[in-house]
């Protein structure tokens, strides 16, 4: 891993492994927010604001601090910062034309701050013990190996701090007849080709849905990293499912 520094401030640069998927984000940063509202019917919003409703009461009270990793266009970190005015949320992502798409939607927050943090899942930017929360949604399929992520999710988070995982829930199923299953892997990269030009794209984020563990597993791997309270609760016809952890107190 290596750091660069330009204009902007420090600016991360991504080692190997993750470079496809860095660059796979900045390619589709434009459409990301358009598509994402398309593609999922308008559900994921609704989906979002669940995440930050699983938080909810925070175990700081009024204020402390939410981090946001994988954050994006900022779609969960401005769902935060509505239900946390209080607590300064952090959004963490490697890429930043994605990040700065959502720093134009942010400005237009009515309530809460939200600060920009560049940098990896894997090896955060941030003390021991400093969060009281961790979100990631439909980031965690994307970074490999998970473990390192969970490992430093752990070390930020303070005792008795909290993690939240919203992703698609994994492995095919025949869900409502498979249709789901049918549209993930031919319209979804259809439509993906004809707004933003980028079928393969994704193509690819069809995929990694396809191969991330069912949410039993996911609930598996986080016992196994030191969550405690470790459960799930799945989401439109078992479509995407939010994972709830805690580090114990
Ligand atoms: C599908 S987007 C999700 C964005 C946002 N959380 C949302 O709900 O729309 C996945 C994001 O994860 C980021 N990402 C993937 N691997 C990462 C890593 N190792 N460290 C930081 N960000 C990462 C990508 O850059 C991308 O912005």
């Amino acid at each position: 891993m290596r750091r660069e520094y330009g204009a902007g401030g420090e600016c991360f640069v991504p080692d190997s492994d993750a470079a496809a998927v860095h660059r796979l984000f900045s390619l589709i940063a434009r459409a990301y927010d358009p598509l994402n509202r398309i593609l999922s019917f308008g559900l994921d919003a609704g989906w979002r604001r669940k995440l930050a409703e699983s938080l909810h009461p925070m175990p700081s009270g009024e204020d402390g601090r939410i981090l946001d990793i994988a954050a994006g266009t900022l779609g969960v970190s401005m769902v935060l910062a509505e239900h946390f005015p209080k607590h300064e949320i952090a959004a963490l992502d490697f890429c930043l034309p994605m990040l700065r798409r959502g720093k134009r939607k942010a400005s237009k927050l009515r309530r809460g701050k939200i600060r920009l943090l560049s940098g990896d899942a894997r090896a955060l930017p941030l003390r021991n013990a400093c969060a009281d929360a961790v979100t990631v949604a439909f980031g965690l399929r994307n970074i490999r190996p998970r473990e390192r992520a969970y490992a430093e999710v752990l070390r930020v988070l303070r005792p008795g701090g909290r993690f939240r995982v919203l992703e698609f829930a994994g492995e095919e199923k025949p869900v409502l007849f498979g249709l789901y299953n049918r549209y993930l892997h031919h319209i979804l990269p259809a439509a993906g080709g004809l707004c933003c030009g980028h079928r393969a794209a994704y193509r690819y984020l069809a995929d990694t849905i396809r191969r991330y563990p069912a949410v039993e597993k996911v609930d598996e791997e986080m016992r196994s990293a030191g969550f405690a309270g470790v459960r799930h609760e799945l989401l439109t016809a078992g479509i995407v499912g939010i994972h709830c952890g805690e580090k114990t107190a």
